[in-house]
């Protein structure tokens, strides 16, 4: 089997895996970094997002071969301590309900305030594609505006 180096949560990791593995898998099975989810294996739900090179991606439709150099972060590696804003406000709110699709929730929005640190509700709608089969779209709207405040004041 092909063995890839690949850098998760800024370590080098070694991988063994067939080339049209989805990096989701190896995330999980192989590095039992299990805090990225499986929804629907096509890119659609969001439960799978990870930040390549600073990028919210869905980790189920990238494949091991196409990783290379590229940075992986998944939530286990959003903050040390898991206590980035976000995840302080999340806990804040009570957002999650059965908490699935939770972490893609909060490494989407993490970017979106990189690149947007003062989102209205239309540019988090715009942005936040990401599914909840519980409905708690409302609560991360107003989390992903009590993290905003939380970095400006810092
Ligand atoms: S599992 Fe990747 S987008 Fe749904
Ligand atoms: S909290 Fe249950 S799917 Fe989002």
């Amino acid at each position: 089997m092909p063995k890839y180096t690949i850098t998760v949560n800024n370590a080098p990791m070694s991988v063994e895996a067939e080339a049209d593995t989805p990096l989701l898998w190896v995330l999980r099975d192989n590095l039992n970094l299990v805090g990225t989810k499986y929804g629907c294996g096509i890119a659609q739900c969001g439960a799978c997002t990870v930040h390549f090179n600073g990028t919210a991606m869905r980790s189920c439709v990238i494949p091991i071969s196409a990783v290379g150099s590229n940075k992986v972060v998944t939530i286990e590696g959003l903050d040390n301590n898991g206590e980035h804003p976000l995840q302080i406000a999340w806990q804040e709110l009570d957002v999650s309900q059965c908490g699935y699709c939770q972490s893609g929730q909060i490494m989407a929005a993490a970017v979106l305030l990189k690149n947007n640190p003062n989102p209205s509700d239309e540019d988090i709608d715009a942005e936040m594609t990401n599914i909840c089969r519980c409905g708690t779209h409302v609560r991360i709207r107003k989390a992903i505006h009590l993290a905003a405040d939380k970095l400006t004041s810092e």
